[in-house]
Parts: C-alpha cells; structure tokens; sequence
C-alpha cells in the first residue's frame, strides 16, 4: 500500500459515507443510521443501511458492504488510485507524494515474498519431519497441539544450514536469502550460513498472510532466547503486529484487542479461545502498532507480564498513546499478578482466571492518575502543586482538542476531591482506590452500645440476631466479640447474660464500660427493642454511606452503567433505612 495508513483513515475520518452516497441515493434518517435503496442491487424496498460512525455501509440484500473508497471502486468502479484522489478533494486534502514503483521493484517485491514463503514452507516442513522430533516434542510440552502449529505456521529451523542447502539444492536465491535476512554471509572469511538454527519459528505475516519475517525461539537454554528477522525491505518491526490476521475478525466482531509481549502469549490464548491476541515484536510498542489495534477495536487491551519490566513496558504504552488519543480511542491495562505473563496464567492457572484479569481491565485514565499519584506524599501545598502541574504536563501532550479538555476537566475534579477529603493531607494518596473509610469515634460508641445490648439483653435481641451478625463496627476487638456472641446465641438461644459475659469476655474486662451502665438502667425489652433497632440502623446507614462514597469515587475514575446501576441501589436503600422509622 504506497500511502501512509493515516491517511486514508483521515479520509474515512472526514467524510461522512451518506454525504458520499447522499450524492446518488436518497436516502431516509432512521435512528443513528441512514436507509435507502441499494445502489448495488435491484430493489423496491430498501435494504441498504449507512452507519456514518462506524464508517459502514451495508446491505441486508445482497450483502454489499465497505467503507468510503470501496464504495467508489465497487458502486463507480473507480480505480482505486482515482477513488483516493477523488476522497481528497473532496476532503480538501492534498494528495500524500507517492513514490511511484517501478514495475521492476514491484517485480522485486514479488520474489521477495516467495522467498519468505518457500523459507516457511520449509521450516513447516521440518518442524514434521524426523528432524522436528524434539521441536515436537517441546510443542506438545508446552501445550501447542498440531492444529494450533498449523493454524500458525510454525515450524522448525534445524541446525547445519539446513535452509541454504535447502536453497542451494532447489536453484533459490541465495543473494535473496541473504538480503531478507535469512542467511548470514560472511565476506571476510567466506562462509555462509542460516541465521535461524535450532529454533521453533514464528512467521510473521503482513495483513494480506503473506510471510515477511519470522521470529524463532531457541529449544534449549541460550541467549538470544528469541532471535527476529532484521529489517528488511519487507519487514519494518514497528509497523507489524504478530498474528494481526489471526486476530482482525475477533477484534472487529468483539470490538477488542488483547496485546502481549511474546509470541507465546499469543499462541497459548490463541488455543485458549482468546482469537483476538496480538503482540508487537520484541520492541516496545509504537504509534503505527497503537493505530493497527484502533483500526480494529476502540480500546485495545495492553497486557503485558506481570513483572517489572512489563509494568514499565505498560506505562511506555500509555504515554505513547496518550498523544494520539482520539474521541473514543483509548487502550485499557491489565496488570497480571507477578511473575505470571499470560501464558503462565492460562497453564497454570485457567483461561477464566486470565479472563477474570481481563474483566479487572483498568482504563488509560485511571491508569495514568494511578501512576502519578502512586507511592507520592501529597503533604504540602508545593507537593500538590508539583501533582497539578506533572498532570498538567502530561495532559497537554494530547493533540485532540476534545480528549484533552476532558481530561483537564478530569484532573480538576480530581484535584478538587484531593483538597476536601479528611485524609489527604495525612499521607500519599492513590486515586482510584476506594479508601478505607476512618470511623470516627461515634461509630465506635454505636458499635459498643450494639454490644452492650447483645449481652445484657439476650432474650429481646433473638430475632434480631442475623442483622447483628452482619454488621461491620470497625473495630477488631469489638467484631471479634460481637462474632463470639452472637455465634453462642445462634447455638444456644437460652444462654443468660451472665453466662454470656463469662463466654465471649475477658475476665475482669472493662472493654465495654456501656455494659455496667445498662445493668444499672432499668429498661424494660420494649425499650430495649426500641432503642436496640435504633443503634442496629444507625450502624447499616453508615456503612451504606461509606459504601456508597466509595463507589461514587470509583466512578468518578472508572465510569461503568453497571457502577452507577449499583451505586442507584445503595442509594435506594440508603433513603429506604433513613425514612423507615
Ligand atoms: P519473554 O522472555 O517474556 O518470553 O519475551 P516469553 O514469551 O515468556 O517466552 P517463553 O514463554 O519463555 O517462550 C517476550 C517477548 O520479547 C521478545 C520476544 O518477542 C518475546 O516473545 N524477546 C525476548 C526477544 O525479542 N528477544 C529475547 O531474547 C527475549
Ligand atoms: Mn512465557
């Protein structure tokens, strides 16, 4: 393809398809889409839909489909060049220069590809032969079954220049060999031989599954462990994603990537069912391979080891997409517990394990305020300052004029939250995490009172024994009490308050001074019931509160329907509990 990638999707970006279409079908509003009669096939009712957002149209009769430039080749049988300069204009963008290609690079290019697929061809068929015994035998150890290596490609370098005797035998270019990287030559001392050997190799296939390079793994301890072809005419590491054409349909259909660090990775969630599995090619992850995963899915999801140097590679993802946001564009982050890469989880753990990560998936937002908070003291006002102006900073980087005001909204929330919460003076913060709520002194008062009630009152608190149990009075020694006693009700409802007291205190304790105070009172149970139901309410009220502040924060970094649906709840019974008497 001679134009740069972005600039076709600058077209598709400018370019309404029913402004195109507009032109030559009617066409009728109907909710997001348009409707009209389709300018592929004959009909009297319309079957033909536009989606403008998605840059689709689609007919339901005959099947028709494609975006902006398909349209113009496929409806106008347009050349493809004359469809681009026509979209240009259109768009009132200049044409990119194009290097012309010469019918003899073109020709090069043609016998560089079958270059590279005779070289898989034999690598395949090694990897099947009696030389890919322990190559097999390593496959089967590590789960691949015949089916996934075929799937793939994989195959088997073995040892000796097997590759350039192969070549040599069969009249291939050497000369070829060599400049796509497969052969080394030695013009000093005049020896030649494979670049790959004793490896398991990974071709690397270009979006059209034509091989381009290959990556191979070492079958015994060494270094490297894993060897990539060089640069080549064919191949540009930054501009490729390891099993891109596996992958495209499921990302499309599920509007979801998964990107991992290794070859393995891939393979392993391949044949785990995760088909939307990708991975850039042992160098951290470019633009151009950020821009791959967007034609793809809205949110790719980065997810790398589960060690330090994944973490890091994590946060070089963010701040090279972090520039290049777009509205609806982002990638999402899963940090897998240490040491396990996916592969580990899914062997040693199980796909629902790496699946429950996935689902724990965190946004680029939090993620970013995560990182810039994270082990920070936030204790002064030049500390907090220099927060402001670090995200400040980072913030302006983002060339989308919509993202970034969004985000500058963001962080004033954010910042505006840091300043009026109690406890953020006291010690580093991390955003996003729901705070454990400090209970102030009242809670412990309620929860000893609740306590005192239990042991004196045995009898009356029988039918409220299950809501007790299930209350949170945060405070160890008390929870623990309050666990003790109402364990010894549940088991034996005839026990008195002396033989309560004996149970579940410390001889001698003063723990709960209120005890001594209502076995002086003279309540009677209807009192006791009364003033009990207050005390239990009071208490469920303030954990529902403190539940409901911390989901609210949540959704402030991480807004999900689902959130706010069960943040609507605790709400509903928040008002429920506080009007109920
Ligand atoms: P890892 O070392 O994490 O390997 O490298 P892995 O995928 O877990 O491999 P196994 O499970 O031991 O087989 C991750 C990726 O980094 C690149 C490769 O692309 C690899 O898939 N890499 C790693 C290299 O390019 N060279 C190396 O020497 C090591
Ligand atoms: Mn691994």
């Amino acid at each position: 393809m001679p134009f740069p990638p972005r600039f076709l999707d600058e077209l598709r970006e400018r370019i309404a398809l029913s402004q195109l279409i507009g032109k030559k079908v009617k066409l009728t509003k109907r909710g997001r889409e348009y409707i009209g009669l389709c300018p592929f096939h004959h009909e009297k009712t319309p079957s033909f839909t536009i989606n403008d957002d998605k840059g689709f149209y689609h007919c339901f009769g005959c099947g028709a489909h494609g975006d902006i430039i398909r349209y113009l080749t496929d409806s106008e049988r347009m050349p493809f060049m004359e469809a681009v300069e026509y979209l240009a204009r259109m768009a009132g963008l200049p044409m990119p220069k194009i290097k012309e290609e010469s019918p003899e690079r073109r020709q090069e290019y043609q016998t560089e590809l079958q270059i590279m697929e005779e070289a898989c061809v034999f690598f395949q068929k090694c990897l099947f032969s009696e030389r890919g015994r322990r190559a097999r035998a390593y496959f089967q150890n590590r789960g691949i079954t015949p089916d996934i290596a075929k799937q793939f490609r994989l195959g088997y370098a073995p040892s000796g220049s097997a590759l350039l005797a192969y070549f040599t035998e069969k009249g291939l270019s050497v000369q070829k060999a060599i400049s796509l990287g497969l052969i080394v030559d030695k013009t000093d001392s005049h020896t030649r031989h494979d670049y790959f050997y004793d490896r398991i190799m990974f071709p690397i296939l270009n979006r059209r599954r034509r091989v381009i390079a290959f990556g191979g793994r070492l079958l015994e301890k060494g270094e490297p462990k894993y060897l990539n072809s060089p640069e080549t005419a064919l191949f540009h590491k930054g501009e490729q994603l390891y099993a891109l054409p596996n992958a495209v349909d499921t990302m499309r259909k599920k509007n979801q990537a998964i990107l991992v660090e290794g070859y393995m990775d891939v393979i392993a969630l391949h044949s785990a069912g995760f088909t939307n599995a990708v991975a850039p090619l042992g160098t951290a992850l470019t633009e151009n391979q950020i821009r791959l995963l967007w034609q793809g899915c809205d949110e790719p999801i980065i997810c790398f080891d589960g060690d330090m140097a994944g973490r890091k590679a994590s946060i070089r993802a963010m701040n090279r997409a972090i520039p290049i946001l777009t509205p609806g564009k982002s990638l999402q982050f899963v940090f897998l517990p240490e040491p396990f890469d996916p592969d580990d989880m899914i062997r040693k753990k199980s796909p629902q394990a790496f699946q429950e990560a996935l689902n724990n998936a965190k946004t680029l937002a939090y993620t970013l305020w995560n990182t810039l908070t994270d082990g920070r003291s936030l204790d002064t006002p030049e500390r907090r300052a220099k927060l402001e102006k670090d995200a400040t900073d980072i913030i302006a980087k983002i060339q989308n004029e919509q993202v970034r005001a969004y985000y500058m909204k963001d962080l004033k929330k954010k910042l505006w939250q840091l300043e009026h919460r109690k406890d953020a003076r006291r010690s580093s913060l991390s955003f996003g995490e729901a705070q454990g709520i400090s209970r102030p002194n009242a809670d412990l008062l309620a929860g000893r009172m609740l306590l005192a009630y239990l042991i004196c009152f045995p009898k009356v608190v029988q039918n409220v024994l299950e809501d007790l149990a299930n209350l949170e009075l945060g405070e160890a020694s008390l929870q623990h009490i309050l666990q003790e006693a109402t364990d010894c009700l549940i088991n034996n409802p005839d026990m008195t308050s002396e033989e309560l007291i004996n149970a579940v205190l410390p001889e001698g304790s003063k723990t709960i001074p209120e005890i001594e105070m209502l076995q002086k009172s003279n309540r009677t149970e209807e009192d006791v019931r009364i003033e009990l139901s207050k005390w239990i309410q009071a208490l469920q009220l303030k954990a529902l509160q403190a539940e409901h502040e911390a989901k609210l924060h949540e959704f402030s970094q991480n807004p999900t329907a689902e959130l706010w649906e069960n943040i609507a709840k605790i709400k509903k019974e928040i008002e429920n509990l506080s009007t109920s008497d």
